[in-house]
Order: C-alpha cells, then structure tokens, then sequence
C-alpha cells in the first residue's frame, strides 16, 4: 500500500474511531505535451505522477475529513471555494446523472503538490469518484468516470477546463504515457520508457500559483470558439493549416498554436514508439514556443526554465498545463538535474522571481481501488 493510502486509512481511523470500508487513491499528471488542445477536440499526451490523493471511506453521517488541511467540512449542495468543493461536485454530478448516493464519511490525505498545474483537484474528483464507484457498487466504466468528473468541475465548480486531466488521472498506466483523443474520448496508452532512454522527467515549479478560473483560460477558449465560428468548423480539432489564411489577429495566432500543436501530439507519439528522444524533445520546445509566441500563456519563469533546460542539455522543455505560472518539465539526463536546478534557483534569485520547486516524477498508475 502506497503511504499517501496509509495516511489515509489512519486519517479515517483517528477521526471516526472505526477501519473503513475501502481506500481509492488518484494520481495527479504532467502533460507532455498537446496543450490547450482538449477543448478543441484535439489530442493530448499527458502521464500520471507517482503523486497521489488517497480517500478513505466508510458508512457514517456525511463528514470529510482532510488530513492535509486538517479539517472536517460537509458535502455541500454548491461551491463554498474549499476543497470540499470537488468531492460535493463529485457527489451533485452522480446525483444528476440518476445515481442514488447515501451518506458516506471520508478522509482525504495526498501529496499532489497544490495549484501548481498538475492537477490535484483532478486527482481529487477521481479519488473521490472510484472510492464511491466502488464502495456502492455503481460499477461505472473509468471513462465515464472521468466524464462525470470533467461535469463536476465544469458545472459545479465552475472552471470551464477540458478532458485531460481526469481521464489522465483515472486510465493513465505505470511506465506509459496516454494518448487520448479528445473528440472520441479513445486513449491509447503509449511506452514512456524514460529508464531505458537514461531520462529523468524533471519538473519545476516556479510557485506562481494560479486558479484557473481567475487566468486568462476561459478567454483562450472563447477565442478558439470564434474561430472555429469564422471557420464554420464545429472545433479547431477539423481546421487545416491552410485554413489559417482565412483568420487574423487572436483568433490566428491562438488557432495557429491548436492546429499545430494537434500535429506536434501526432509526431511526437511515432517518435515515442520509435524510442527516438531527440525528436520528441524538439517537439517539446516547438510546443513551448507555440505557446509563448502564439497562445501566449507563459510567463518570464516559465520561459527562464526551459532556455535553460536547453542550455543544460535537456533534450526537451516546456511549460505543461494551461500555463499562467504553474509548473514546466524538461527531459534531461538524471546527473545533469541538480546542474540544471542550481542555475536555475540562481537566476531566478537574480530576476526577483520567486524560489522554485523542484520534483523528479515517474510515470505512474492511474486511480486505483485498495480493499
Ligand atoms: C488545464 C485544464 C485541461 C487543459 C490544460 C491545457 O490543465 O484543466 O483541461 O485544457 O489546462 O492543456
């Protein structure tokens, strides 16, 4: 059992004084690359981190117990802007959709790091979902889980995001990343053999810290909404480069970074499955660029972080995430990190920039049942 599950159980077990009846634990993820490419209907290639967020559960008057915050709230009927948030949206979503849920009690303990761009609020809706699925016997299939999950954020929550990080939280596989695309909701797990490739998938977090609802996000998706309405496309998922001719100012340059990005994920998994690195991680910084220049949701630490990755010999480097602060990652060889993590603590100390953190990740199992 993981420790993020133990802490979990013994979280339960000091709060309700009794062993409950399961643990479900959910990963957070990094995304590899395809940015801002599933809410075009596009595709994504994100992996899950071996970061976790464990939900004990049991019978018991409806009672939630966060060991990491260290406090109990209820399941609320609407957003009250805690983490209670997500597992109540969790629970509204199986309502709406006809599922009957009793009261239950819970304790949540993880290691995800918080707001940061690597999805512990996914990691919490998925933990929440598989425990409940589980424990009440819905026998709901993961994707449809992660759908019900995306509903709860969006309709509950309020954060306008797409697929990708609850489908990467709940189906993503040790060793693999997971292709998914985000029209028919297929997700193909493809080998991320980083061990082999003598890769270590290196990650900093610049501690620009961001609530996606209060970022620029819902104003990106609208504008590739307007361009795909000028296009007369359902999504930018169908646009063509050449199509591009016939757009101008944000609506090009925001529909130029889909359409290419869409192609970058394509061109990237064939490089993986051949075991070429090289490619991957040029691939990598093309998708950086593209969201510097033409999305443009990266900030100075973001961008200081990956022209030093490459500076440092990294093969690849980028912003992963919506961007706005958050985190990067670089695939780098493991005894070039600690280099790479000392010029950038020092540039970012002489810029003024906040004093990163830094995280070395496998790629780990998706949302799991433990009994
Ligand atoms: C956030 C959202 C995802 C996705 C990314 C950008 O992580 O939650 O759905 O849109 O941003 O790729």
């Amino acid at each position: 059992m993981r420790q993020t599950e133990q802490r979990a159980i013994q979280a339960y077990q000091e709060q309700f004084r009794e062993k409950p009846a399961l643990v479900a634990s959910a990963p957070g993820r990094v995304n590899l690359i395809g940015e801002h490419t599933d809410y075009n209907g596009g595709f994504v290639l994100p992996c899950a981190i071996d970061r976790r967020v464990a939900l004990a559960i049991g019978h018991g008057d409806t009672q939630l117990y966060s060991a990491d915050f260290q406090e109990r709230r209820q399941l609320l009927g609407k957003r009250e802007g805690s983490w209670a948030d997500y597992p109540s949206g969790v629970v509204w979503a199986m309502k709406e959709q006809g599922y009957e849920v009793p009261t239950f009690r819970g304790a949540f303990a993880g290691d995800v790091p918080l707001a940061g761009g690597l999805s512990s609020s996914a990691a919490i809706e998925a933990a929440t979902a598989l425990a409940l699925d589980e424990f009440l016997q819905f026998r709901i299939p993961k994707k449809d889980l992660a759908v019900l999950c995306q509903h709860a954020e969006n309709a509950f929550v309020g954060v306008n995001s797409g697929i990708m990080d609850q489908y990467a939280s709940l189906l993503c596989q040790a060793g693999m990343a997971l292709l998914i695309d985000c029209r028919s909701l297929e997700a193909e797990p493809v080998p991320l053999n980083l061990t082999e490739a003598r890769l270590t998938l290196f990650v900093c977090d610049t501690q620009v810290s961001r609530e996606l609802g209060a970022t620029g996000y819902n104003a990106r998706r609208q504008a590739c909404e307007q361009a795909a309405r000028i296009l007369g496309i359902k999504e930018l998922r169908d646009a063509q480069i050449q199509d591009l001719d016939r757009l101008s100012g944000e609506e090009l340059k925001r529909a130029r970074h889909v359409v290419t990005e869409n192609a970058r994920v394509l061109e990237a998994v064939e490089a993986l499955r051949r075991h070429d690195f090289v490619e991957f991680g040029q691939l990598m910084y093309a998708s950086h660029r593209s969201l510097r220049n033409d999305y443009e949701v990266s900030t100075p630490e973001l961008d200081t972080f990956v022209e030093l990755a490459s500076q440092s010999g990294a093969v690849g480097a980028r912003l992963t995430g919506a961007g706005f602060g958050g985190c990067a990652i670089a695939l780098i060889k493991p005894e070039d990190t600690e280099a790479l993590a000392h010029t950038v603590q020092q540039n970012f100390e002489a810029r003024g920039f906040k004093q990163p953190v830094f995280y070395t990740f496998k790629p780990a199992a998706g949302a799991e049942v433990v009994k």
